[in-house]
């Protein structure tokens, strides 16, 4: 076993305080990948100290808004520039097809070049009092940030919430989570070596009830960026309500796709398909339920089965279609929910089980499954899976469509597929979700567009120029002048 990888605080790689370390696994093989220092309370109390000094340091809380875009712009050329060991990197970590992990890894570069050019353009107005008076805005940095981020997309998320809390002058300490912190620890380690100066990106992999729990509640901290269960969410922004702590809450979903019988159902089997097997169905926005106009329901679901039957499912790093779940805890929480379903009267059209090769034994795979004949009040219509499992449901009218639609405790995204832009609009206006797609679901990471729930799926909002608003705060000076 190699030395554990270390955390990274104040710009230097140290393990924890007390050298603890925790094993992290290959979900594809079931074999430890890595051994990783496990962050403690103390651990964190030094980092948010180094994050406070940083933020007000010459080098960085002092230096011009420029210079942050220019070192942003490194970061993104560094992330580029390793982007195959990256992606190798996260496959292994996660499980997840080499080719999406290729993806995220210029997505994350992505996010660091999109907030890098506004970096020098985050500016206030000039708000008219009359003669005598000048008022103007200032938008300075939040601060100290914290975030907490999931497994499901290391760097991808990890940079997400990173490059806006730069590009607007923040500090962050960064809290990977214990199923997958690799990746945002090179990350770490590739903004070091791009001159970001120390402090400025902590990253401290741990336990969610230690190292996560001490930095949610930890008084030193300005803003809270959280990705993740929706109980988890909770806890945590009851524990930043203790310091008035202003969180970002993004906690997944049951997003609808849905689909009229005049689509083009060609592409539509495609963005459907994807929008639940990506990634094995753990994304946050994944497209988990299918509402089809009952006239298409045979069609569309016979050429659903078809395209996940003829699926490949193996270990990320041979880029199959599908690789494993997680850990052995979601792959039995994703059985669980297939017997769930099953037992609620839904027919399973496709998958359903473990795959029976003998080869992939040892990892934590499951088929690509569709659960027809669902009703929308059922539980797997209605939580969510996390899995490669699309519930389906049939429908006669748009307006009842759009009802069953918003009969969710979520409202992340939402796609609709129709040559009618009548239909499409309609959907569009009426759906109660952070972000609607029309004949498409996702456009390629979507770095440019703002991104967060409605309802429990959270508040706030990432991605996009409007993902500033968290990391900055507005300082109104009024000047009276004779
Ligand atoms: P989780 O919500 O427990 O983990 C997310 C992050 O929160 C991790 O970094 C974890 O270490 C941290 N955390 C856990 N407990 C904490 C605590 N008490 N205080 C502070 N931080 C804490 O998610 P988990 O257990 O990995 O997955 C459970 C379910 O959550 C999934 O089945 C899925 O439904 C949902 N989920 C949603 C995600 C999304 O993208 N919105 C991502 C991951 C999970
Ligand atoms: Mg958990």
């Amino acid at each position: 076993m190699p030395t554990a990888e270390q955390l990274i605080i104040d710009g230097e790689r140290v393990g924890a305080s007390d050298a603890g370390t925790f094993d992290v696994y290959d979900p594809s093989s079931g074999d430890v990948l890595a051994e990783v220092a496990k962050a403690t309370k103390a651990d964190v109390d030094r980092a948010v100290q180094s994050a406070r000094t940083a933020l007000e340091s010459k080098a960085w809380g002092g230096a011009p808004p420029a210079e942050r875009g220019r070192i942003m712009i490194r970061i993104a050329q560094a992330i580029r520039d390793r982007a195959e060991e990256l992606a190798t990197l996260e496959s292994h970590d996660n499980g997840k097809p080499l080719r999406q992990a290729r993806t995220d890894v210029q997505v994350a570069a992505r996010y660091f070049e999109f907030f890098a050019g506004i970096a020098d353009k985050i500016m206030g107005h000039t708000i008219p009092l009359g003669p005598g008076f000048l008022d103007y805005t200032v938008r300075e940095p939040i601060g100290v940030c914290a975030q907490i981020i999931p497994w499901n997309y290391p760097i991808q998320i990890g940079a997400r919430g990173v490059a806006p809390a730069l590009a607007a002058g923040c500090t962050v300490v960064l809290k990977p989570a214990e199923d997958a912190p690799m990746t945002a620890l090179r990350l770490g380690e590739i903004a070091l070596g791009c001159g970001l100066p120390p402090g400025v990106l902590n990253v401290l992999p741990g336990m969610g009830p230690e190292a996560g729990a001490a930095l949610a509640s930890h008084p030193g901290i300005n803003q809270l960026t959280f990705t993740g269960s929706v109980e988890v969410g909770i806890a945590v922004a009851k524990m930043a309500a203790e310091n008035i702590v202003p969180v970002v809450m993004e906690l997944g979903g049951k997003s609808p796709n849905i689909v009229f019988a005049d689509a083009d159902l060609e592409t539509t089997v495609q963005g459907v398909a994807n929008a639940i097997f990506q990634n094995a169905g753990q994304t946050c926005s994944a497209g988990s339920r299918l509402l089809v106009e009952r006239k298409a329901h045979d069609d569309l679901v016979s050429r659903l089965n078809d395209r996940a039957k003829s699926m490949r499912v193996g270990p990320g790093v041979s880029d199959p279609d599908m690789g494993p779940i997680i850990s052995k805890k979601q792959l039995e929480t994703v059985e669980r929910y297939v017997k769930i379903g099953r037992d609620e009267g839904a027919r399973v059209t496709a998958g359903g089980a473990r795959p029976s090769e003998a080869s992939l034994g040892r990892g934590f795979y499951f088929q690509p499954t569709l659960l027809d004949e669902v009703a929308p009040d059922m539980r797997v219509a209605q939580e969510e899976i996390f899995g490669p499992v699309l519930a389906i449901i049939a429908f006669d009218e748009l307006d009842e469509a759009i009802e069953i639609a918003n009969r969710s405790q979520y409202g992340l995204v939402a796609g609709v597929w129709t040559r009618d832009i009548n239909k499409a609009m309609t959907v569009a206006s009426r759906i109660k979700t952070g972000q609607v797609y029309v004949n498409t679901y996702g456009a390629g990471g979507g770095v440019e567009l703002p991104f967060g729930g409605y309802k429990k799926s959270g508040y706030g909002r990432e991605k996009g120029l409007d993902a500033l608003a968290s990391y900055t705060q507005i300082k109104n000076v009024c000047v009276r002048f004779a």
